[in-house]
């Protein structure tokens, strides 16, 4: 294996190369990276009808001691519903009656730690309120606080911080009384005190997306697109009215919303990419002659994220906390929807408009470019694909005889999926490198990737496989996620030619990279056979610079092809690194059977 590491023919990689993306599927956002704890606290998932859905939300009573139900008497105009609770018994039973919410199959409550609880609250009569965090049964009190409520025919909003006395990984937030009478609620919100940069997030899936170094983030989807409704999501929490995914079929009170998409983008300094719909959805379309409103409401979402704190929507913004712009650089315009009947005419409306208003904003079209012209203008355009691993493997060519002169492609979701995937196995994550070797290769034109899905709840995988595995409590990486941090320093490096010589080069893929500045070379190769495979490594151009001290080798592997991580074996597949103490620019290398090796090696 040959590497031609001198700078004149090297090519750098997009600053943008590798990103995320993150989609409201398989509760990835709402009981998932958003820290919220109550699920439907506004007892709004059935919409602003009444009766509503207050799923999961249960009694704790029998029917001769409450009876509870929806109205819409809410303080709230946006979302009007509330709970209406009538507590019957003239001797309530002394733990009292009242109602509990399991949060997303059960709240991660943690010894010691804080949990901010927030409601509002209605109720004609003083009246003494119990708020208990409690195992899932309710016999275990992890935390319990009584708050007096007075008599009011007005709506109060209570804040009550609880503090943990004991772990429960399924428990569950109780309201109880003892006193006969009504009470109504609504917004219940309950989220530790203890989120990333205290913006909401779960720390520890945060932290798991941080590790990817991603360079941009593309939201909020993917297929939860028509549902959308930027303006519905921002602004304070409790105004927000919902809204039921209509692709993945779950209810989400938009606690994670436009904005905080936006926040999420700067914690991670990555680039915001904002999917918006574009007037078509799976079953609609809007025609394109009766667009204009749509195009509107994307300007005002520009002005939101960028306009200076005086202007309209940027003043929304700056209230929020936020006075100072969101550098969004990037929009695409719908998801999949190329071939649609007013696909191309709703397009050219956006993008003129955009252009208009932002001509430094690159737009992404949905219509594939890697074979054919566009008949439309477009800075970039969407790739998406999902096949099985021999497929994607092949594909580290895809983009080989792309043309170098129309728009970059921006491969916004790729996976091995189906028939060889497993739930993300070894197999899956080869083949994915092997295609990334080719994106990097191809990074002239390839200007953006990024894997998908990206999370999954374990109690609500709608798409399999995905990148971060996660319950109340716990998260793992796939292979795929492991594969993916072994990229994470491509994204403005330097790309080098690579030449493989060997009976085994069908099944072998490979990149090398270097960064100028700094004193590392990686080198990245992919075995997808079942044969171990020991190559000569000669790397022109690195000036006899090679240090074997300091140099590593990290592998990804395991004994077999379909092997997988899981929460009792989270370990099983991931990266091992070890020294490399023979490194230099010749160097004999053997590569396991079904491997991902990366050979970093230290420069002097
Ligand atoms: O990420 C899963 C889905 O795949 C996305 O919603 C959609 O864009 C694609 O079909």
């Amino acid at each position: 294996l040959k590497v031609d590491a001198s700078l004149q023919h090297a090519r750098q990689i997009p600053d943008t190369l590798f990103g995320i993306f993150f989609e409201e599927i398989n509760h990835a956002g709402a009981g998932g990276i958003w820290a919220e704890l109550v699920s439907n606290r506004g007892f709004e998932a059935g919409g602003p009808h009444t009766p509503s859905n207050i799923d999961p939300w249960s009694i704790i009573g029998d029917d001769s001691s409450i009876f509870v139900a929806t109205d819409r008497t809410s303080c709230f105009s946006r979302n009007t519903v509330a709970l209406r609770m009538e507590v019957l018994c003239d001797n309530c039973p002394a733990g009292g009656v009242g109602i509990y919410n399991p949060g997303f199959w059960g709240m991660n409550i943690e010894d010691g730690k804080t949990y901010n609880l927030v409601m509002y609250v209605k109720s004609p009569e003083t009246v003494e309120l119990t708020v208990s965090l409690t195992s899932s049964d309710g016999s275990q009190n992890l935390a319990s606080s009584t708050i007096p409520v007075s008599g009011a025919s007005n709506w109060t909003k209570l804040e009550q911080k609880l503090v943990a006395k004991g772990t429960n990984r399924t428990s569950r937030l109780q309201i109880t009384t003892t006193k006969k009478g009504v009470v109504w609620f609504d917004q219940v919100s309950l989220m530790s005190a203890d989120t990333y940069k205290g913006h909401g997030f779960r720390t520890e899936l945060i932290s798991m997306m941080l590790d990817l170094k991603p360079r941009f983030l593309r939201f909020p989807g993917g297929g939860n697109r028509n549902a959308f409704r930027w303006r519905e999501s921002i602004g304070p929490w409790e105004e927000r009215p919902g809204h039921f995914g209509d692709v993945w079929h779950y209810w989400t009170d938009d606690g994670l919303g436009y904005y905080e998409f936006l926040q999420l983008s700067e914690d991670l300094g990555a680039a915001p990419i904002w999917v918006f719909n574009n007037g078509i959805s799976h079953n609609d379309e809007v025609d394109t002659a009766a667009i204009a409103p749509f195009v509107k409401d994307v300007l005002d979402s520009l002005e939101f994220a960028r306009g200076s704190a005086d202007s309209t929507w940027g003043s929304v913004r700056a209230a929020m906390g936020h006075p100072e712009p969101f550098p969004v650089k990037y929009v695409a315009i719908g998801n999949e929807d190329c071939g649609k009947k007013f696909y191309r005419g709703n397009y050219l409306k956006f993008y003129n408009a955009i252009r208009e208003a932002y001509p430094d904003i690159q737009m992404i079209s949905n219509c594939d470019a890697s074979s054919r012209p566009l008949d439309h203008p477009a800075d970039l355009y969407d790739f998406h694909v999902y096949t099985d691993s021999k497929t994607l493997f092949s594909m580290k060519s895809a983009f080989d005889r792309s043309s170098r002169n129309g728009p970059k492609a921006f491969v916004s979701e790729y996976a091995v999926w189906r028939s060889d995937a497993g739930r993300g196995s070894l197999l899956a994550s080869l083949a994915e490198a092997a295609f990334l070797t080719g994106l990097e290769k191809n990074s002239d034109v390839v200007q953006m990737a990024s894997y998908a899905p990206l999370f999954v709840n374990n109690n609500d995988q709608t798409w399999n496989p995905d990148a971060i595995v996660f319950n109340s409590w716990q998260q793992y990486g796939t292979p795929s996620y492991w594969m993916q941090t072994l990229f994470r320093e491509s994204s403005g490096a330097m790309f080098h030619p690579i030449t493989i010589t060997s009976s085994y080069s069908g099944s072998l893929a490979a990149s090398a990279i270097t960064w100028q500045d700094s004193e590392n070379s990686f080198l990245r190769i992919i075995n997808f056979g079942s044969d171990p495979v020991s190559l000569t490594i000669s790397a022109t151009g690195l000036q006899a610079r090679v240090n074997a001290l300091g140099s590593t080798a990290t592998v990804i592997t395991s004994s077999n092809v379909m092997d997988e991580n899981s929460f009792s074996n989270p370990n099983k597949v991931v990266p091992v690194k070890s020294q490399l103490s023979n490194a230099a620019e010749q160097m004999q290398v053997t590569l396991a059977p079904h491997s991902f090796s990366s050979f970093d090696l230290a420069l002097a």
